[in-house]
């Protein structure tokens, strides 16, 4: 679908509907479609041109865009959100057990922001259930790559079950990790939604360090070889706190971080405050969170040793925001809000301008 008629169909359909059922139904089509065929042609549309691929976290991608978490929780459509041009598709946030998420309504627009404000609260089907999936996925992948097919880095990002205590996260990630882990090309603890109550509290250095050391052995002891770990931090943890995080990072060896998951904030909005305040509690993401996003970013380059991958995500609209997080210093990057917002063909128009933003780069840069 092109971007106008795309633009037509969101005035007119799904921005009159319910935002989960419009989610549900635009991941039901492309599966169907996906199903029927359609995985050929709209990969032949749009693949990613070789020259965009990097290597990252020991392997390839097929374009440093991705998909962020949130969106494929359950990895149900991995390969069919992959054949729309993203270079890996991360999953989840899966949790040891099964279960519902908060209440309906939980997902709000913004329009005037171009955001969403979300209180899902790691709806999902269980890591055992999750991990099914992801076996079937995995042979697929397998197939296409023999047959030098397009097929995404899949990454698979893990938090705590709801009625888990906290004195049992440990434990409950670590059930993720033996289930999930062998099937994943990166792994991510996500210690930073706020939607799971206390989950946020596992950012502290003193509950984080012992979390992240016990999901690195388990990870690797799983899966029989490295699996590349990665902790997804909170866009409102204070400056020191990031610090903090890099420090630990660097201390356990770690290899990445990604940043940022939404912001609880809500400054900056255009949305009149009532409106706001009508979607009640939740992450807010969207274009607005790009400043705090990119100042992360900086704060992150700069404390941690070259070779610790960054991921940068919030705010990520246009090629250019693409680029500009890449020349700060991001390995890679995600977006998830804008892709309600453009399209199925987003990730499609992002890899065509980036590759002529990177030429442009090196150019630039070669001169120098
Ligand atoms: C509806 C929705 C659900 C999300 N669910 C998750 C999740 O399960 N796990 C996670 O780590 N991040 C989740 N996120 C956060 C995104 O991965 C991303 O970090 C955030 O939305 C900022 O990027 P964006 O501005 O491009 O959306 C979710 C975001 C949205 C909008």
């Amino acid at each position: 679908m092109s971007a106008p008629l795309y633009s037509l169909a969101f005035r007119t359909v799904f921005s009159r509907m319910d935002p989960e059922q419009a989610h549900h139904l635009v991941t039901r089509g492309l599966r169907a479609a996906h199903r029927l065929g359609a995985g050929r042609i709209l990969e032949s549309l749009t693949r990613p041109e070789e020259q965009l691929a990097v290597q990252v976290l020991g392997q390839k991608f097929p374009s440093p865009f991705g998909l962020a978490a949130g969106f494929d929780k359950g990895a149900s459509a991995v390969l069919p959100l992959g054949s729309l041009g993203f270079g890996h598709i991360e999953i989840g946030t899966v949790t040891a057990k099964a279960q519902p998420g908060n209440p309906r309504p939980r997902l709000f627009r913004l329009l005037a922001d171009q955001a969403l404000i979300n209180r899902m609260g790691f709806n999902n089907d269980g890591a055992a259930a999750v991990r099914r999936r992801l076996e079937r996925t995995r042979q697929k992948v397998q197939r296409l790559r023999e047959a030098g097919r397009h097929a995404p880095v899949i990454g698979v990002n893990i938090g705590k079950t709801k009625i888990v205590p906290l004195e049992g996260a440990v434990e409950d990630y670590l059930t993720s990790t033996r289930t999930l882990a062998p099937l994943a090309d990166y792994l991510v603890v996500n210690v930073s939604s706020p939607n799971t109550p206390g989950l946020r509290q596992l950012q502290e250095i003193a509950s984080l360090r012992p979390l992240l050391r016990a999901v690195q052995t388990e990870a690797d002891a799983a899966a029989g070889s490295h699996v590349p770990l990665l902790v997804k931090i909170a866009p409102d943890l204070a400056d020191e706190d990031i610090d903090a995080v890099a420090d630990l990072v660097t201390e356990l060896g770690l290899d990445g971080v990604i940043a940022t998951n939404t912001t609880i904030s809500r400054e900056g909005l255009e949305t009149p405050a009532a409106k706001v305040s009508v979607a009640g509690a939740g992450g807010l993401s969207g274009p607005v969170l790009a400043q705090r996003s990119k100042e992360v970013l900086g704060r992150l380059r700069e404390r941690l040793p070259e070779g610790v991958v960054v991921i940068s995500v919030g705010g990520v609209v246009s090629a250019e925001d693409v680029a500009q997080r890449l020349e700060l210093g991001a390995d890679l990057v995600q977006g998830y809000t804008a892709f309600i917002y453009q399209g199925p063909m987003w990730a499609r128009r992002i890899n065509r301008e980036l590759l002529k933003l990177m030429a442009q780069l090196r150019a630039k840069r070669g001169s120098v």
